[in-house]
């Protein structure tokens, strides 16, 4: 193959065989092991979503409320990781102390033999229960604040926003929350999730190998492009400002992105964000409808015709960082977030990729230099 022929970002070359989910990106269509993710966040929660994504089918009621309880048996981390999370330097970015933090949670329970499906169970499991209570503690940690102890009876969702404001949700921000987890659950071969197989193809262990993932998917390109479309929107400041915004913009760099538009995939909107703003409208009836929502209404209005026939479109980061923000949650935790949820999808894939693995070992198209001469150091300049 001539390097001519090798597609920038391997778009369009399958790299595996996996039955998780499916994107249709022409018809707006995502479905996590056959069923509509629309259908997943109306109906589902983010529990039964993830059981769904590891083992194929919805769980019966017995294996649900066993699964609710092994997760909440793993919420609370050793105390030393709480001890190394506390020496963190407060201004570090949030998605750097998550990685830190989920490769030594690798060091407080080993899980290195993946042969051995208990012990890879067990890490998915704590992997699962464990990813909120740390993205908590060290969003409290930074400001100077306590951690909060997990919440024994709340589930996924509304134990994560307990532990990040130290207050119960209300039941329809609780909903919101969880839909959102089920949104970003997972979404077949992205960045993250390949850096997830790839890394489990060696037979890395599983906190190795999640923490590859989240080091993927802090690039704003991927997971972080939420946290640069609300500081994009809050440049803007208002609806009425958009167009001129758009117009500088356009003209300081023509190949300026706007983010939480455009997708490798969707050349339509994507199905998540069109969920997320219906779940805006109810979280804003609750709360305030944010001017930041009313300027992203306009970008999207000003984008289309311009973006629409390249098949630009909002992806589900164009509404989410507004949620997120309407909740009160801080602008750098919101690619957490996403991790918090895509961390079921990651697992799926692990657990896929180690049926029948082979490690990741692609071929490259060389275009360096070949029989270059060593010049011993004292002859050159
Ligand atoms: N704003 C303006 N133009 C865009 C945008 C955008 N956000 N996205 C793509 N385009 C244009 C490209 O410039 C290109 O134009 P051209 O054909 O005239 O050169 C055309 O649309 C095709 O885009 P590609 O660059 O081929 O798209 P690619 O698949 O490589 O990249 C990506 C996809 C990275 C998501 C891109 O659209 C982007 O940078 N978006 C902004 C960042 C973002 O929102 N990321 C979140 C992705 S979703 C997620 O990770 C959950």
């Amino acid at each position: 193959m001539s390097a001519m022929e090798i597609p920038a970002g391997l778009a369009d070359v399958p790299v595996t065989k996996s039955a998780i989910s499916i994107i249709d990106g022409k018809r707006a269509m995502l479905s996590y092991r056959g069923i509509a993710v629309e259908t997943l966040a109306k109906e589902s929660s983010f529990e039964e979503t993830a059981w769904l994504l590891l083992k194929g089918q919805l769980p019966t009621q017995r294996e649900l409320a066993d699964f609710h309880h092994e997760l909440r048996q793993r919420r609370k981390v050793h105390y030393k990781l709480i001890d190394v999370i506390k020496n963190f330097p407060a201004d570090g970015h949030p998605m750097d102390a998550l990685q830190a933090s989920i490769a030594a949670l690798g060091m407080f329970y080993p899980a290195r033999d993946v042969k051995n499906a208990a012990s890879n169970w067990e890490a998915t499991l704590r992997l699962i229960a464990a990813m909120p209570t740390v993205v908590t503690a060290f969003a409290r940690l930074r400001k100077g604040d306590e951690p909060i102890e997990p919440h024994p009876d709340l589930d996924h969702a509304g134990n994560f926003y307990y532990m990040l404001f130290g207050r119960e949700p209300s039941p329809s921000v609780r909903k919101v929350v969880d839909a959102c987890l089920i949104l970003h659950a997972e979404h077949n071969m992205n960045a993250s999730t390949f850096t997830a197989r790839v890394t489990g193809s060696s037979l890395a262990n599983p906190y190795a190998t999640i923490a590859a993932a989240i080091g993927s998917l802090s690039g704003p390109l991927h997971g972080g492009a939420n946290e640069e479309v609300l500081e994009q929107l809050s440049e803007i400041g208002k609806a009425e400002n958009a167009k001129a915004w758009m117009d500088a913009k356009k003209a300081a760099d023509p190949s300026f992105k706007v983010m939480g538009m455009g997708h490798r995939v969707y050349k339509v909107k994507d199905p998540r964000a069109t969920v997320l703003q219906e779940l805006a409208e109810h979280v804003f009836a609750e709360t305030t409808r944010p001017a930041m929502y009313e300027v992203a209404l306009e970008l999207e209005k000003i984008c289309v015709p311009i973006y629409g026939p390249k098949g630009v479109y909002p992806n589900v980061d164009f509404f989410s960082g507004v949620v997120y923000s309407s909740l009160g949650i801080p602008t750098d935790i919101f690619t957490p977030v996403f991790a918090i949820a895509r961390v079921a999808g990651w697992l799926a894939h692990w657990l896929e990729q180690l049926q029948g693995n082979r490690i990741y070992r692609p071929e490259q198209t060389y275009t360096g230099k070949t029989d270059v001469a060593y010049i011993p150091l004292e002859k050159r300049p």
